[in-house]
């Protein structure tokens, strides 16, 4: 596999088992990145790793400099992304704590900077956005699950709505009828930068609640922890895998 990055979200801030080499500040165009760049071997492999939120988990999803993130991996010679990120699920068959793959997103985000192709340029550029995910990792992420028996949902739209609040029942609604089957804050721009800059970027979601008005419960920061704490253990199996691939 070309050179892989991981952006891990929300309960993913650092890789376990990762070991370090180097650690990167790249000065970007467009200002800093969410975290240092830790280069190291996981699994045998080299591997880039960035906390898209901060180490700390401290920037929240409308405040992320996606530009920077994605412009200091492709500076570093990274050609593949893998996106972990938190999901509420939407479609009943999308449970806490299951892991989806997803093959489509809707974009509700507003006033984020969301594309590297607005000044200076020569010409105006359109990038082809009909498939918003690589699928060939795609289906490297789903064979490395099926080889060491992971259940993941093989196929899920991604609503990405502006937060950091989450979602009205009537909002959720909306997107379902739209077609979302799960929603996050973070999926855009991300994926549509990475396409800018050619590189080949796939989603890992994990369902950490069910969205709002799915379940009788309010929903709860210590609730979508504990859900994320617990389905990492099968994320770093998968990472763990495909790195191996
Ligand atoms: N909505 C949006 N983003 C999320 C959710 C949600 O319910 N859960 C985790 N990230």
């Amino acid at each position: 596999m070309n050179e892989l990055a991981i952006i891990g979200g929300t309960g993913l801030t650092d890789l376990k088992g990762l070991e370090i080499t180097q650690q990167h500040q790249v000065n970007t165009p467009y200002g800093e990145t969410s975290s240092p760049i830790i280069q190291g071997t996981y699994s045998g492999k080299s591997v880039f790793f960035l906390a898209r939120h901060g180490m700390q988990h401290t920037i929240p999803p409308h405040k992320i400099n996606y530009r920077a993130n994605i412009a200091a991996l492709k500076e570093l010679g990274v050609k593949t992304v893998i996106a972990i990120a938190a999901v509420g699920g939407i479609h009943p068959e999308m449970q806490s704590k299951d892991l989806v793959i997803p093959h489509q997103l809707i974009d509700y985000t507003w006033s984020r900077e969301q594309t590297f192709f607005s000044e200076n340029l020569n010409k105006v550029t359109h990038i082809d956005f009909t498939h918003p995910y690589c699928e060939k990792l795609r289906n490297q992420l789903l064979t490395s699950a099926k080889k060491i028996g992971l259940k993941v949902h093989s196929k899920g739209v991604y609503g990405a709505t502006q937060g950091p609040r989450l979602e009205t029942i009537a909002e959720i609604n909306r997107l379902e009828k739209e077609g979302c089957d799960i929603v996050g804050m973070t999926g855009m721009p991300e994926a549509a930068l990475a396409r800018e800059l050619e590189l080949c970027y796939a989603t890992c979601a994990i369902v950490a609640n069910p969205a709002a008005g799915r379940s009788s419960k309010e929903i709860t920061m210590a609730e979508i922890e504990a859900n994320l704490k617990e389905s990492l253990e099968n994320v770093h199996k998968l990472l763990a895998e495909i790195i191996l691939f």
